[in-house]
């Protein structure tokens, strides 16, 4: 791997502990004005300073994001549905590597849909991207979009993983499922996950973060788990807790307790 890859990849997989925490408010680019992302550069204010890194698009990079800030960006590239259309699955490519390269970005992103209708469509962007990236030394997220139809279980997500990863992706997004380390262990580059909707309490976030991250996974790329609680600056910095040093549910939620207390 080049230098410039292995640097921009470094920027947000952190050396010391191998792990990172990027805050994903890509959502709007088919979900629209999604709950408590209406205002992007409200919700990412508080929250950018604990992220190793940010996952916008390239508007709400722009039209949000103070460029002075330092915050390693991976930049969501692809797109071109809505939430109103039966099929998401049909992608493509909509950002230029060159305009990535012009905003100083450390990673791009794509979805793929393994067994939906626009599979290979989806799955030739990720390939094309990959050679791109390369290039130019920036690495490539996929992220492993789940169709209505697919089961979120470890034969589809390992599937979908290890594909991207054949494909060449430096970095592959999916959602923790039962028996997640069949899944990291038949993927070769590191995995980060999802969120997902919104979970019932703290602790259900803290346990699926732990849970990840001793089963393989080097972090996670969250949002709606952060920034639709009710304390997005404890939920961030207690999911911080668990990727980078470890701590378990019980002592994330310690932590978030005592700093939802401390608020004035
Ligand atoms: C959509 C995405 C989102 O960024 C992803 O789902 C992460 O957000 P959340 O934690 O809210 O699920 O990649 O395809």
């Amino acid at each position: 791997m080049d230098w410039g890859m292995r640097n921009r990849l470094s920027r947000f997989i952190k050396a010391d502990t191998g792990r990172c925490l990027m805050l994903a408010v890509d959502h709007g680019y088919f979900l629209g004005p999604t709950r408590k992302l209406e205002n992007p550069k409200k919700t990412i204010a508080p929250l950018i300073e604990h992220a190793d890194a940010l996952m916008p698009t390239r508007g709400v990079l722009r039209n949000c994001v103070d460029p002075a800030h330092n915050t390693p960006i991976v930049l969501r590239v692809s797109g071109g549905t809505s939430v109103l259309k039966e099929d998401l699955s049909d992608e493509a490519i909509t950002t230029t590597m060159e305009e990535a390269v012009r905003m100083n970005v450390s990673a791009v992103a794509l979805s793929i849909f393994v067994g939906s209708e626009h599979e290979k469509q989806t799955l030739i962007s990720l390939s094309k991207l990959v050679s791109e990236g390369e290039r130019y030394g920036i690495p490539v997220l996929a992220v492993t979009a789940v169709g209505k139809d697919m089961a979120r279980d470890v034969r589809y997500l390992a599937l979908a993983s290890r594909i991207a990863s054949e494909l060449g992706a430096h970095v592959v997004k999916t959602y923790y499922c039962d028996d997640f380390e069949k899944l990291t262990e038949s993927c070769p580059v590191p995995v980060v996950i999802a969120g997902g909707k919104a979970l019932e309490t703290p602790l259900d976030v803290f346990e699926m973060t732990y849970n990840a991250v001793t089963r393989g996974a080097v972090g996670v790329d969250m949002g709606r788990n952060i920034w639709q609680s009710d304390q997005p600056v404890a939920m961030i910095r207690s999911v911080r807790k668990i990727v980078h040093e470890t701590a378990k549910p019980e002592e994330a939620l310690d932590f978030f307790e005592t700093l939802v207390a401390e608020q004035p």
